[in-house]
């Protein structure tokens, strides 16, 4: 069994060892390399490693999955990222800032095409971990563009909200997991139980990186923080904000959401510190790793091998990056 850490090096190692991008055209290929070497945490394709090795020693289809699934979430990033016109991804510039529009939106396309290629690899159930896989991909879109809409909007509840970043952050943690898990040989109860427990935590990983978007630190982020705040993203700190509010605070948030710069970032926080937002954020993160817990408790098998996943979720809770 390996730990957290040593899961990382050895993904790091396999996926510096297959990147596949040949080298012609240099204008697509080469931002796609730019991209998958400024880091990441690997978290999707550890997730999928660790649901693995549950149920005995890592085979090479769960490789593939890990490897596949990494691609898929780069793919995603760098469209988000023109989405969200971020500058700033893994403390590097983004693909689209660095190379242009066109060839954001071409390495992400070509990126999710090599994902599959990855995936199309694997021996064991395809079909079944296909349409897994094809599910999540086709919730993560939902998720995006209601991400979009909600910008928009000024009607958003938390439950929106929540459906929201499922879709668009925590069922890939869960499908990571469950393909691990399923690729491992376990039974579908197992697997589904797992599946919860990568739901709860990437809920709970979505409130965290809303809550470090507005209040951590770029330089250890690697991303401009106050992005969310700028673009009026219904992030549960301006849902719970708006909730809290007196009055006057009412008025000054919805002042604020018609304004645009920096002045506007700092107003944000400090009416996010003044309802309790700030503190209603961090709680609800407790609340969903907690119900995370409590699915891995479930899964039949004996505590000892959960140790790397109960790792990897501390790690989560208290992460700054
Ligand atoms: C960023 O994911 C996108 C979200 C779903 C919040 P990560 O924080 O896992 O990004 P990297 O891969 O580590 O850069
Ligand atoms: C992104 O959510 C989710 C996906 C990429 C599918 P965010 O827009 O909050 O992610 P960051 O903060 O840019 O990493
Ligand atoms: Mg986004
Ligand atoms: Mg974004
Ligand atoms: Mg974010």
């Amino acid at each position: 069994m390996h730990s957290f850490k040593e899961l990382i090096q050895l993904f790091e190692e396999k996926f510096a060892a297959i990147l596949p991008f040949p080298q012609v055209p240099d204008s697509l290929y080469e931002p796609c390399r730019y991209f998958l070497q400024i880091g990441g945490k690997r978290i999707r394709p550890v997730l999928c490693l660790m649901g693995n090795e549950l149920f005995g020693e890592i085979g090479e289809d769960a490789w593939h999955a890990a490897t596949g699934i990494e691609l898929f979430h780069n793919f995603t990033l760098i469209h988000d990222d023109i989405m969200d016109k971020a500058p700033l991804r893994r403390g590097k510039a983004t693909i689209h800032e660095r190379n242009g529009l066109t060839a954001g939106i071409l390495c992400g396309d070509v990126m999710s095409i090599y994902s599959y290629d990855r995936l199309a690899n694997i021996k064991t159930s395809l079909p079944q971990i296909l349409h897994l896989f094809n599910k999540t991909a086709i919730e993560v879109c939902e998720g995006q563009q209601l991400d979009m809409d909600f910008e928009q909007r000024d009607d958003v509840s938390i439950a929106d909200y929540i459906h929201m970043i499922t879709n668009k952050t925590s069922v890939l943690l869960a499908c990571s997991l469950k393909m691990g898990a399923l690729l491992g040989g376990a039974t579908d109860g197992n697997a589904n139980k797992l599946y919860e427990f990568g739901k709860n935590m990437g809920i709970a990983f979505q409130l965290q990186d809303d809550y470090l978007d507005a209040f951590g630190a770029t330089e250890k982020l690697g991303k401009q923080n106050g992005g969310d705040i700028k673009a009026n993203k219904k992030t549960y700190l301006l849902l719970k904000a708006r909730e809290g509010a007196n009055v006057a605070q009412q008025q000054l948030i919805k002042d604020w959401l018609c304004h645009d710069g920096e002045e506007k970032v700092s107003a944000m926080l400090q009416l996010f510190k003044d309802t309790g937002a700030d503190k209603a954020c961090r709680e609800a993160v407790e609340r969903y790793s907690e119900m995370a817990f409590n699915c891995l408790e479930e899964v039949a098998v004996v505590s000892k091998r959960k140790a790397p996943l109960n790792e990897l979720a501390a790690y989560l809770l208290q992460r700054d990056k």
